[in-house]
């Protein structure tokens, strides 16, 4: 069984919410899968971008998950832009999908409102088709993502089957791998909106990278709600809620146990010990983090090694893709 997935080299850092929607299982599944995870550079410049930082964003990027635990002995880690097989079937793909259909991506409309429709590129729209590309290349069965990316999800496994349909069983068609109480990760000053990179509050999102002082002080100032009880209920009370997926992801103790230990304390104990559980977990991260980046000569080598595998993979399914479509093999 295969996975795959990927995450963008668009910010200094990971936040908290990558890593517990997405990563942490990005981790776990290499127990038991043949996994492929690539930084995503090709989908990081559909927004604009400076070169030197996307160089040293994607280097970071891939420090961050190994230090997360993604292990090149078990997974091929590599950068999306090194195996040129994503950019070619994504064209092949792009001709198998509607116009209307890419125009309803939330994710596109959303960022295209932002930007105004005369600024946002043509990259930007076709981003989910390009993901898709991604997905099929790996014949992969599941995708480790969160909530959010469910819709890019589903447009994969419709082009997988029009693929299929069209031209002969080609692609397996991928089911996203999502994880429940996990899946959506909120900000903490605003704890009806998902933690973003682009939030407009720095407050709201836990950086992995950043002083681990600071990332407490973010917990201890979180928005909580009205009454002082520290029970799980993510209707009534959103802001506590979000504490305590955090705190249980983080530790492992179940939601019911931890309401059972807060039993007649306050919101105020809660934030300070998961504040604490928060430095105790993100302290360690930074070193491995750090003692990667001291190596960029043997971070490159993995990301070599990890492409090279990757194309083994991926040159096997684009070649089959072309003989479908009716390309003339090169002589
Ligand atoms: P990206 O880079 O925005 O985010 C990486 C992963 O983090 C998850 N995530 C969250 N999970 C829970 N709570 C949150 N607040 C939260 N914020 C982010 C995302 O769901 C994602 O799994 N389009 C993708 C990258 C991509 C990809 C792929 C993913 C490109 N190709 C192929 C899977 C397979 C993206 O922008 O993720």
């Amino acid at each position: 069984m295969r996975v795959l997935s990927g995450i963008q080299p668009t910010a200094d850092s990971f936040h908290l919410g990558n890593y517990l929607g997405a990563l942490r299982q990005w981790v776990r599944l290499q127990e038991t899968h043949e996994t492929f995870y690539c930084v995503v550079d090709l989908h990081a410049i559909t927004v604009e971008q400076d070169p030197k930082v996307l160089r040293e964003r994607t280097r970071r990027s891939a420090a961050q998950l190994l230090a997360i635990g993604v292990d090149p002995a078990h997974s091929a880690l590599f950068v999306q832009s090194h195996v040129p097989e994503h950019a070619q079937l994504s064209w092949v793909l792009e001709c198998q999908t509607g116009f209307g259909e890419a125009g309803r991506m939330t994710q596109f409309k959303d960022k295209a409102s932002k930007q105004g429709t005369d600024r946002a590129s043509v990259g930007l729209f076709t981003y989910p088709v390009l993901q898709a590309a991604d997905i099929l290349l790996y014949q992969a069965n599941a995708v480790p993502v969160g909530e959010d990316q469910r819709q890019h999800l589903e447009l994969s496994r419709n082009l997988a089957q029009r693929f299929n349909n069209r031209f002969g069983a080609t692609f397996t068609v991928p089911e996203p791998h999502i994880v429940k109480d996990t899946a959506k990760i909120y900000d903490l000053q605003d704890p009806s909106a998902k933690m973003s990179k682009s939030a407009s509050a720095a407050g709201g999102i836990v950086e992995l990278l950043e002083d681990p002082k600071r990332s407490a002080k973010k917990i201890r100032s979180a928005v909580t709600d009205a009454g002082r009880e520290v029970i799980y209920d993510p209707e009534g009370k959103p802001g506590v809620a979000n504490l305590l997926t955090i705190y249980s992801a983080l530790t492992e103790r179940g939601i019911a146990e931890l309401e059972a230990a807060y039993e007649g304390k306050g919101y105020g104990d809660l934030k300070k010990d998961l504040g604490e559980v928060l430095v105790d977990w993100v302290t360690p991260f930074q070193e491995r983090v750090r003692s990667y980046l001291d190596d960029r000569a043997e971070l490159d080598k993995v990301l070599a090694a990890g492409a090279e595998r990757a194309r083994e993979v991926a040159s096997r399914t684009l070649a089959k893709v072309y003989r479908r479509v009716g390309f003339l093999p090169p002589g």
